[in-house]
């Protein structure tokens, strides 16, 4: 691993915290940031994420190679496209109506399940960053939990999905370190299997089901 690749996370609520744990035990050097004061996170950090530096959002984002949107999709709006312009974007977030608000822009208007993928709606702000969809489609508690080392017999898989091949491989090899075998599903469309109605969304797969839950997809769709 680049031992020296930094992490920033957005976002301390459910999901943000685990990935950054789980980012610490492989080694990364993680800044957490919500949109306020660092020091209103400062303890709860020290308690619950030892060995993160919270920080101002832009000073996390600065500082990082690579920035993981773990917010709600409905505060996406709020991030300056600008300070992520020349990072790699983890986008961990999901469209969810019933938390985020019907947002117009992510509203599916064809009828068909998946026909519109959050990330490349994402992505399209973001044109400046290399977007890699990933750390979506598991559970917090079952992100945390299932996380296993490589090679371990009852390890899990998790998809990511991107554009650029340099920054997919970079996010490859966080997921394998952070404890699951990476599943490249190639550009960011090919992620649309890992949002809410996907096949595997929700989901805590091996490599084999995983993939075959994916392919199994595919061919509904032919
Ligand atoms: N919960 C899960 O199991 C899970 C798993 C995978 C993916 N996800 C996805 O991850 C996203 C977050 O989910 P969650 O359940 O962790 O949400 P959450 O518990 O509501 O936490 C959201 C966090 O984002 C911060 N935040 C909001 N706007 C921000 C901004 N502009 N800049 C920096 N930080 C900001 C909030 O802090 P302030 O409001 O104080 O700024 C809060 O710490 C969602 O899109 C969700 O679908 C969730």
């Amino acid at each position: 691993m680049r031992n020296k690749e930094r992490l920033a996370v957005l976002g301390a609520g459910h999901v943000g915290p685990v990935i950054a744990r789980l980012a610490i035990a492989a080694g990364y050097p993680v800044a957490i940031a919500t949109s306020g004061d660092p020091d209103d996170i400062a303890l709860i950090t020290e308690l619950v994420i030892p060995g993160a530096q919270p920080r101002w959002a832009s000073d996390a984002i600065a500082d990082a190679d690579t920035v993981v949107l773990a917010i709600p999709l409905h505060r996406f709006a709020e991030l300056d496209p600008g300070l992520l312009a020349g990072k790699i974007v983890v986008d961990a977030m999901n469209y969810w109506p019933a938390s985020d608000g019907v947002l117009t822009a992510f509203e599916d208007d064809s009828g068909s399940a998946n026909s519109r993928g959050s990330s490349e709606i994402v992505a399209r702000r973001l044109a400046g960053s290399a977007v890699v969809k990933a750390l979506n489609h598991i559970g917090y508690h079952e992100l945390e939990d299932r996380a296993r080392p490589a090679g371990a017999p009852d390890r899990r898989a998790a998809g990511l999905a991107g554009d650029d091949p340099a920054a997919v491989a970079a996010v490859a090899e966080l997921t394998s370190r952070l404890g699951y075998d990476p599943v490249r599903l190639g550009a960011l469309r090919g992620g649309r299997v890992l949002q809410p109605g996907g096949p595997v969304f929700g989901q805590v797969l091996t490599l084999p089901e995983f993939e075959r839950a994916v392919d199994e997809e595919a061919r509904s769709l032919r």
